[in-house]
């Protein structure tokens, strides 16, 4: 769909129009118009930003919310000084959620010096209630709150918002919909994320993902592909496929089709040069999938698979679905297909009723399982959770002290795993000048490490072959060897 295009049709004066991707275009038109007012009483530009917390998916539902500050006028900033602020907010540990109200308290000195400043927030935050009682009560300086499940809307509740003096709230508790085609401005020109699920069913114990991001919703592969394909047309040559638990993409599409199969006709595109795909579910990793990605020659060479813990014990309360020894013997057929995968994972600490022994599991796996990187969190109570209630909550020092063990154990093993290509030839995608030295370039292995090596900014997109001369713990150094793959 041509954005302009669309725009440029609809008429201010007319009907506002029942389908709903046009629908959001009128008020994308709408808006622009407030803010053409708003900009010429002030005799400035205004600016916009969003700023993201938490995973993959909230990193490519900003990318639409700047598509659509863009698309309204907004001269699009980093940060925070601008005159619309929007929080895209995470709730997967309390943590993620401190650190917003911090950062909200900040925002209201600035919004008192620049009083034509809108705060919004949006994000897995926002579907909690408690969260949106506290706003309502002690931050009423926000303009507008909105959840996850209403996000396409985002421009109709920022016209809202522009005409209201009062917080605009609009929370939905679930929703079946999936609506195409509205606009997107990518971070980087050369990769992108692309969502082929939305939603979760899983129900971890512990996870309050399934309660902020509603059930889960495939895109229809026809979909999904046209939206690669017009990326790729647009100078994209990597995706990362997203969804909470890829594997299970599909199934509950009209037409059923596996997230293999998806992989099969992604692969098909011509001019996309890597895929990659978080999150996999061990539970749903099947054997097609292994050898769709040993066939493949633009799958990369990394799995994403979370562990969360290794006392199958443990595993059951936490409703995953999988047994240590299920889990062992996932790695062991991935490593078998394909030799040189790097594998990475999540592991949780301090689980309700998790002892010592249920811990020492944990360490076993990571020692057997031999992960290129592991995330590491300390359990985090959520409320609403199965977990939340359990009455044998782990003591804070307990857990800390294994949250150092397990800290130690998994870089001891990722230092040693990383030196693996040491003097090999490996094609990189070139993404970036190095922050530190701006005589280097930073870019990405296909298993996701990082190499900094000579060169200038002309390469940044470009896939070279670049020597891994020298590995640092968790990066290399190396230097072109040609640059045409
Ligand atoms: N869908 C992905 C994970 C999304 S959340 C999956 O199932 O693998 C990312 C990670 O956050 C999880 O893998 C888990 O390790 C961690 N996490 C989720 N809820 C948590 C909690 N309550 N406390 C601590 N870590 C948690
Ligand atoms: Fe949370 Fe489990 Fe769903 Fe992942 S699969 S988002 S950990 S409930
Ligand atoms: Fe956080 Fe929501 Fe992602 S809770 S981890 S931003 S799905």
């Amino acid at each position: 769909m041509n954005y302009d295009k669309e725009l440029e049709q609809i008429d201010l004066q007319g009907n506002i129009p029942a389908d709903e991707t046009r629908r959001q275009y009128y008020f994308i038109k709408k808006c622009r118009s407030l803010l053409e007012k708003k900009e010429n009483e002030l005799g400035r530009k205004l600016t916009a930003s969003a700023v993201t917390f938490g995973c993959q998916m909230n990193a490519r539902d900003s990318e639409k919310l700047i598509g659509i500050l863009e698309k309204v006028g907004y001269s699009i900033v980093e940060g925070e000084d601008a005159d619309f602020v929007i929080y895209n907010t995470c709730t997967v540990r309390e943590n993620a959620n401190l650190r917003v109200y911090g950062r909200l308290g900040v925002l209201n000195n600035k919004k008192k010096k620049n009083p034509h400043m809108m705060i919004a927030l949006c994000g897995c935050m926002m579907q909690e209630p408690e969260v949106v009682e506290k706003i309502k009560k002690s931050y009423r300086f926000v303009n507008l709150i909105f959840g996850t499940h209403n996000i396409y809307k985002f421009a109709e509740l920022l016209a809202a918002a522009m005409e209201s003096d009062r917080m605009v709230i609009d929370i939905w508790k679930d929703t079946d919909k999936i609506v195409e085609n509205l606009p997107v401005e990518r971070k980087y020109p050369f990769k992108s994320g692309v969502n082929i699920m939305f939603g979760c069913n899983n129900f971890c114990s512990y996870c309050i993902v399934p309660y902020v991001r509603g059930r889960e919703r495939s895109r229809t592969p026809v979909e999904i592909i046209r939206e690669i394909e017009r990326l790729v047309d647009d100078g994209v040559v990597e995706v990362m496929l997203l969804g909470q638990n890829v594997n299970s993409y599909g199934k509950n599409l009209e037409d059923p089709i596996s997230f293999a199969q998806l992989l099969r006709e992604v692969e098909k595109i011509e001019g996309l040069k890597r895929i990659r795909f978080m999150t996999s579910h061990p539970k749903d990793l099947s054997d097609e999938l292994i050898e769709v990605m040993a066939g493949s020659e633009k799958i990369c060479r990394h799995m994403h698979l979370p562990l969360q813990s290794g006392s199958s014990r443990i595993l059951k309360i936490m409703n995953r679905r999988y047994t240590k020894e299920q889990y062992l013997e996932l790695v062991e057929k991935l490593r078998r297909a394909i030799p040189d995968i790097s594998l990475t994972t999540d592991i949780i600490v301090g689980f309700p009723g998790e002892t010592e022994e249920d811990f020492q599991e944990t360490l076993d796996v990571v020692r057997k399982a031999h992960y290129d990187s592991a995330f590491t969190f300390i359990y985090s109570k959520r409320t609403g959770t199965p977990a939340a209630s359990m009455d044998n909550q782990v003591p804070e020092d307990v857990v800390k002290d294994r949250f150092d063990r397990l800290l130690k154990e998994v870089q001891d093993i990722s230092k040693e795993m990383a030196g693996r290509l040491t003097g090999q030839v490996q094609p990189v995608l070139v993404e970036e000048v190095n922050s530190q030295d701006n005589t280097l370039m930073t870019g990405r292995l296909s298993n996701n490490l990082l190499v900094h090596f000579p060169g200038d900014a002309s390469l940044i997109g470009k896939i070279v072959n670049v020597r891994l001369s020298q590995c640092k713990g968790f990066y290399y150094i190396g230097e072109i060897k040609d640059s045409e793959v």
